[in-house]
């Protein structure tokens, strides 16, 4: 990922700390305020992390190790398509997996990682709540079921071509 510029960055710490007014200068507040920059941005910043640190007290070490830990929270933007691949036990033994490793092969993409365009990225999920048309994948709000390794090439090769 190319190194943001400084006004961005500026820009992006003045908005942080716009955000992180209401909340008392509390560890606690910590994965509050990584909700909403997630929800502002659609990932959380370098710029944001260390505005968080600096305000809460927290080193960038542990904002890190959060936001990786939780599935939600993201380091960088996803794509104009998120397609994400429930990995929930349902979807599991019905064989997600297998629609996982095709979608990684196809978008030469790892899971969590943004193709250079912009316009995929790749995720998994636990269980979206629709396990009774297990197995699911997901492409931003719409829920593909029953899915198959041909219907996720079905779904990418319309994709590709709305971008040509
Ligand atoms: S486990 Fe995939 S939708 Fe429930």
């Amino acid at each position: 990922m190319s190194k943001m510029c400084e006004c961005v960055e500026k820009k992006i710490r003045e908005e942080v700390r716009e955000i992180m007014k209401p909340y008392k200068q509390e560890k606690d507040n910590l994965i509050q305020i990584l909700n909403e920059i997630q929800e502002k941005y659609g990932y959380i910043p370098k710029a944001a992390q260390m505005e968080v640190s600096e305000y809460l007290g927290v080193p960038m070490a542990e904002i890190y190790g959060v936001i990786t830990f939780y599935a939600r929270f993201t380091l960088e933007p996803k794509g104009k398509y998120n397609v994400s691949v429930c990995l929930g036990t349902a979807c599991f033994v019905k064989g997600s997996q297998a629609i996982l490793d095709r979608l990684k092969e196809r978008l030469k993409l790892e899971e969590g990682k943004t193709s250079e365009d912009g316009k995929f990225s790749i995720d998994t999920t636990r269980c979206v709540g629709a396990c009774g048309i297990a197995p699911v994948f997901t492409v931003n709000d719409e829920v593909y079921g029953h899915a198959t390794v041909k219907k996720l090439d079905e779904v990418l090769d319309e994709l590709e071509k709305n971008e040509k």
